[in-house]
């Protein structure tokens, strides 16, 4: 499944890893004050009596890598960003379920943002080597280590965010382990055993697909993370099947200029299209993104539907079959 879907718009950055590759990084002892947090933000969420950011202090390099400017998570008072933060404060980490799309990354970007923490992001359904998530030396010689993504995070904190941790190859999952109690530590067997204790302030968020016979190649999460995530929240699509939800549509008439009326319908389509990606007959269920960027398209002039081929329909597969079932739930649900 990983290798169909997209990366959508806001707020996907990947941490780069150019980042680390400089000296002064391990030396830096300078601790910048934090910059406000976004205060327009931070009012509408109310973390603070569980991740203070005043009570954080990073270098100023990993500063650099708190989000910024994320957009406000929409939910129906179900409150999942205080319920994320509740976790990290009580028990360092936090598991997150849901299908692609349903804004899992989106909302670690903003609990990072409000807590002032900086984001460590791997998805473990791509092939990151163990030299980028632990560490390597380069050049001759054991002069210059640099240490990788995972180390870094242990090494300085902020949150370490798993996407699609169940995907994790095993010989990775095993070397984090030791990590992953509260006081945990890693051994960087590469670097003389080197122990690292785990920071303070490191916090761990993993997310993942929910496993079904349906989605082709997902599997189970190793027992060991299992063990370790006192806290699950499940993540669904705002609207989906016959449950439509208006704060939905207005946002995507509002992000993409559109009409009511044709953002119901963009809306009640993506509802059924996700509905069948749940229920195995399609391989992909649209984001509110995926929407918003077909409703782009409308704005733009283009009908509905000739709109959808350029986005919804292809993005859906490449599969001539799959097309024309995503056009005939269009044609059905938007009466056009
Ligand atoms: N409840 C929501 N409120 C605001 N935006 C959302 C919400 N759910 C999804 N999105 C948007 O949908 C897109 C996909 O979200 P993303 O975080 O990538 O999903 P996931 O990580 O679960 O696959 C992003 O553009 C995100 O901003
Ligand atoms: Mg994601």
């Amino acid at each position: 499944m990983s290798g169909m879907r997209p990366e959508h718009g806001q707020p996907m950055k990947e941490v780069s890893n150019s980042k680390l590759n400089n000296d002064n990084f391990t030396l830096n002892i300078h601790v910048s004050k934090l910059k406000k947090v976004n205060s327009e933000l931070s009012k509408n969420y109310d973390v603070k009596k569980y991740l203070d950011p005043s009570k954080f202090s990073f270098s100023s390099q990993i500063s650099e890598l708190i989000p910024k400017d994320t957009p406000p998570y929409l939910d129906n008072g179900e409150r999942y960003v205080e319920r994320i933060a509740r976790s990290l404060a009580f028990f360092k980490q936090c598991a997150l379920i849901g299908p692609s799309g349903t804004g899992k990354t989106h909302i670690v970007y903003l609990v990072a943002e409000l807590g002032g923490l900086p984001l460590w992001e791997i998805n473990c359904g791509l092939q990151t080597s163990v030299f980028d998530l632990f560490g390597r030396y380069v050049g001759l010689g054991k002069e210059n280590w640099i240490d990788g993504l995972i180390t870094s995070w242990c090494r300085y904190g902020g949150i370490l965010y798993l996407d699609e941790a169940n995907m994790m190859k095993q010989d990775i999952a095993t070397r984090l382990n030791p990590i992953l109690d509260q006081r945990g530590h890693m051994v960087l067997t590469e670097k003389d055993n080197e122990i690292v204790p785990r920071h303070n302030d490191a916090f761990l968020i993993i997310s993942m697909n929910p496993v079904s016979s349906e989605f082709a190649g997902t599997k189970p999460l190793n027992a060991a993370m299992r063990r370790r995530m006192s806290v699950w929240l499940n993540f669904d699509y705002m609207s989906v099947g016959q449950k439509i939800d208006e704060k939905e549509i207005e946002l995507v008439e509002k992000k993409a200029e559109v009409s009511r009326e044709d953002s119901e319908k963009i809306i009640k389509v993506g509802a059924e299209l996700r509905s069948q990606y749940k229920s195995g007959e399609l391989p992909y269920g649209p984001s509110v993104g995926d929407l918003i960027n077909w409703a782009r398209l409308v704005h733009d002039g283009t009908p509905l539907r000739d709109a959808a081929e350029e986005t919804i329909v292809a993005l859906t597969s490449d599969d001539i079959e799959v097309q024309e079932m995503v056009r005939r739930i269009i044609r059905k649900v938007s009466g056009s």
